[in-house]
């Protein structure tokens, strides 16, 4: 078993060897989950705070799901309510929770690097669960182990993401994952909605549905993140259906076994046709949201089973 890492900040920290093992033990989760008894003593004894400054269904729920059934106290912040409000800054709320002795803190945030700077500042194991564009590492590894289940591998596969780039801390980090472990990554979408230091990643970038789906294994749709832009993305929202919303057609001109992914909440009839999205057939969506839960059980248990291991560092 190899996993090193204090935090789970982003997948950039994380040595594929270290990946293999979460999505190992995330698998032997999955069993667990579909089991009519659905408990482990994993993080027994264990505080569990979930401070969510950004809203979420999937990835709260599942965080919340993860933590209760390895045995762990879980508490959620509501944060629209919290102190924050009254002008408290984000690092004095992180050490006034930081007093009650947690020992994970799991972390949504709107401010790219936000989850990072808090984890300086804590004695517990920080897991983030989205910051700003940067990173969202539990949404990588989770399609990590949809793909790998699906496609019986996670190496040498050929995977589009495809849509709303720039605003996507998703893409971000599957773009890391799927490239430390050697497979070929495309992007697909409008010049607009493509990051500037796309170059950097080394990754082919396309411009058009057609030939950037053309052959591949994995079509992973990104939702159009409007709450992220301040107008002038796109033309209009039907113009942006007809040119990149996947749909049977489009999809066509993947392999005939291509999975469609999305990390959701989806604009249907934006980025992507309703029927492909529900078809059982092409559509790996529910199985995301089910390989989501078992990943952040696996990552809390990886992170608890080190700090038990290390001694507590003394809050700097
Ligand atoms: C994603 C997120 O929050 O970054 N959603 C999620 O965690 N399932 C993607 C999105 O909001 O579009």
């Amino acid at each position: 078993m190899s996993f090193r890492a204090k935090h789970l900040l982003g997948i950039e920290h994380l040595a594929p060897d270290e990946i293999t093992t979460l999505l190992d033990l995330a698998d032997s989760y999955v069993d667990l989950n579909r089991s009519k008894s659905k408990h482990s003593d994993a993080l027994a004894g264990l505080t569990q705070i979930n401070m969510f400054f950004e809203n979420s269904t999937r990835t709260q729920a599942s965080f919340e799901l993860a933590g209760k059934r390895l045995g762990a106290d879980v508490m959620n912040m509501a944060m629209q309510a919290s102190s924050i409000k009254k002008g408290e800054t984000l690092i004095d709320t992180a050490l006034t929770l930081n007093a009650m002795h947690p020992d994970l803190l799991v972390v949504r945030h709107p401010h790219s690097g936000a989850v990072n700077l808090l984890a300086e500042k804590v004695n517990c194991a920080v897991l983030n669960a989205g910051d700003g564009y940067h990173e969202h590492p539990t949404q990588a590894l989770l399609d990590a182990l949809t793909i790998r289940r699906a496609k019986g591998r996670l190496h040498r596969l050929s995977v589009a993401i495809c849509g709303d780039i720039a605003h996507s801390r998703v893409a971000r980090s599957n773009l890391i994952l799927l490239g430390k472990m050697e497979n070929r990554v495309r992007l697909v979408g409008p010049p607009t909605l493509m990051p500037s230091q796309i170059s950097e990643f080394g990754v082919e970038v396309y411009d058009d549905m057609r030939e950037g789906l053309a052959d591949v294994d994995v079509v992973m749709m990104l939702r159009l993140q409007k709450e992220r832009m301040d107008g002038g993305f796109i033309p209009s929202e039907r113009e942006y259906y007809h040119r990149f919303g996947l749909d049977a057609e489009k999809l066509s001109y993947a392999k005939d076994d291509a999975i469609v992914m999305h990390p959701g909440p989806m604009n249907r009839g934006v980025e992507i046709d309703g029927l492909i999205a529900d078809d059982i057939n092409r559509s790996v969506i529910q199985e995301q949201v089910e390989m989501g839960v078992a990943v952040r059980m696996a990552a809390m248990d990886l992170l608890a089973r080190n700090l038990r291991a290390e001694p507590k560092e003394v809050l700097v």
